[in-house]
């Protein structure tokens, strides 16, 4: 089975809405692929001016955050009733900078996974480790438990339409890539968790993106991977090389 591959830029907190508008206009043919999935996920300010830009376009709209109830006495949060109507379709869940600045924890990760696919949302669901447990050796259980605890009680239907982003925190906005060889080893352990839990269909339908420093340069290697079904980019998703990376 071949899966159709998934780059998904994560614009993190960069971009006002007039320069998100910009930006679109600087992407627009570069990021033209009928055979990948192209995601934007962007800042909440910009999901309307972006989901405007890019209509009709073979992009589509992702948001970074959101929060488990619909609507309410919930300030400052956003709800995926509010992200759908404003056309976003994919959600990064579990983000190592939610997880580690807004402590962000997987019981909170988990229940977002669920909402969102109970909404009608897609998940990207974000996990990795740090620098301190993949040179202690001990990266594959940490990354197996976080899988374990996010999608509790997920069933496998969901988990068909699931994307998962490999991002090893010590590679994230560091310039430092995962080799294509490190990369591969872990998005391989993360599809033979899911074989696990789940079933082979399953683990074969997941798709599994690497994230964390990729760019023009690095894309085509790692996406050359079996196990590697796509990126998730930071900073290389601000600038023309994302059309690259989308083409790679
Ligand atoms: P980076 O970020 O490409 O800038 O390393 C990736 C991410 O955090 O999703």
């Amino acid at each position: 089975m071949s899966r159709r591959r998934i780059i998904a830029g994560n614009w993190k907190m960069n971009k006002t809405p007039s320069e998100a508008v910009e930006l679109c206009a600087t992407l627009k043919d570069l990021v033209k692929n009928d055979d990948v999935d192209v995601v934007y996920c962007v800042p909440a300010i910009d999901i309307v001016p972006v989901a405007n830009a890019v209509k009709g376009t073979n992009v589509h709209v992702g948001a970074e955050n959101f929060y488990i109830e619909d609507k309410g006495a919930f300030t400052g949060e956003i709800s995926a009733p509010m992200l759908k109507d404003a056309g976003v379709e994919y959600i990064i869940i579990g983000h190592s900078e939610r997880r580690d600045i807004f402590g962000e924890n997987d019981i909170l990760i988990n229940q977002k996974v669920k909402k969102a696919f109970a909404s009608g949302l897609k998940p990207i669901l974000c996990c990795g480790e740090s620098l301190a447990l993949r040179k202690a050796g001990t990266y594959t259980e940490w990354i197996k438990r976080q899988i374990k605890w996010d999608l509790d009680g997920v069933s496998a239907d969901e988990v068909k339409n699931l994307v998962i982003a490999y991002e090893p925190i010590w590679a994230i906005g560091t310039g430092e890539t995962a080799t294509a060889d490190q990369a591969e080893e872990v998005c391989k352990m993360i599809r033979e968790t899911i074989a696990d839990m789940y079933d082979a269909a399953t683990a074969e339908a997941v798709r599994i993106q690497y994230g964390g420093s990729m760019n023009a340069g690095n894309a085509a290697e790692l996406l050359a991977k079996p196990d590697i079904d796509g990126g998730l980019i930071g900073g290389a998703s601000l600038k023309p090389d994302f059309g690259q990376i989308v083409n790679a």
